[in-house]
């Protein structure tokens, strides 16, 4: 079984293809109510680096699970380096291998996205990795194929705090008039953070940002502060 996490679709592709080319399932952990068993199987765990870690459900995800696995392996997605996330994601579940694959950018919060030609060169190196991953995950080899770039100790341990501390607030998210109330903002969000109010979202607290309520926005209504407003947005299409 293959649990993954995903905000605009990246990660939950990856988890897919995985999947389809190893003859297993693909399974979004946020819609997993109960604990799964992972007894005598091949578990993969996807999901998105967020600030150089594994985002916090991710995390809580997979303390849960206990058993004994035949094998394990972990792919994060990121949109360029990982740091020490895989690593750290070891010390709470243990994977026998390890991979980060590189897509397309979806921190609109954070910085500019990329243009059409990067993503699409990125989606095409990324299958021909996930080809890769998939036989090794066939014939159980253990492979530590991680980019965790330059510095990576303090991105995923300072820098990862911060984020977690300071940026991830809810405050600056807002509507503006091109809002048509199809309420798509509330279905996306995986922390489960946004109501609809007189036909507009509100956020609550807790937020992983994730990005997918800006960037799935179908009338690129939602905004973070005034960082958002002249970036485009990006969600995976094939
Ligand atoms: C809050 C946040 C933090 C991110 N931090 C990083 C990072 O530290 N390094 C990186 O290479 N990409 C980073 N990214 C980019 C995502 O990891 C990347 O676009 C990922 O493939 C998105 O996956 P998804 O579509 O499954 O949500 C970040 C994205 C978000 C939303």
């Amino acid at each position: 079984m293959i649990y993954y996490f995903s905000g605009t679709g990246n990660s939950k592709w990856i988890a897919e293809q995985i999947a389809s080319k190893t003859d297993d399932i693909a399974v979004d952990m946020i819609e997993c109510s109960t604990v799964p068993s992972i007894d005598n199987q091949t578990i993969g765990i996807v999901f998105p680096i967020y600030a150089w870690g594994a985002p916090e459900p991710v995390q809580d995800f997979v303390k849960k699970l206990v058993g004994k696995p035949n094998f394990t392996f972990g792919v994060c997605t990121c949109g360029a380096e990982a740091g020490y996330a895989m690593k750290k994601l070891c010390g709470l579940f243990p994977l026998n291998s390890i991979y980060s694959v590189a897509m397309p950018n979806n921190y609109v919060i954070g910085s500019d996205l990329e243009s059409n030609e990067v993503i699409v060169s990125k989606i095409a190196k990324a299958q021909e990795k996930l080809k890769k991953i998939a036989d090794q995950v066939i014939s159980a080899q253990s492979v530590v194929d991680v980019n965790k770039g330059k510095l990576a100790w303090i991105k995923s341990n300072l820098a990862n705090l911060g984020f977690n501390k300071f940026a991830r607030s809810t405050k600056p998210f807002y509507v503006t008039g091109k809002c048509t109330s199809c309420r798509q903002c509330a279905k996306d969000c995986p922390a489960k953070t946004i109501s609809i109010i007189d036909g507009k979202p509100q956020w609550s607290k807790k937020c992983y940002q994730c990005t997918a309520c800006i960037n799935l926005c179908p009338a690129k209504a939602i905004e973070y502060g005034k960082a958002t407003c002249a970036r485009s947005r990006y969600h995976f299409n094939e």
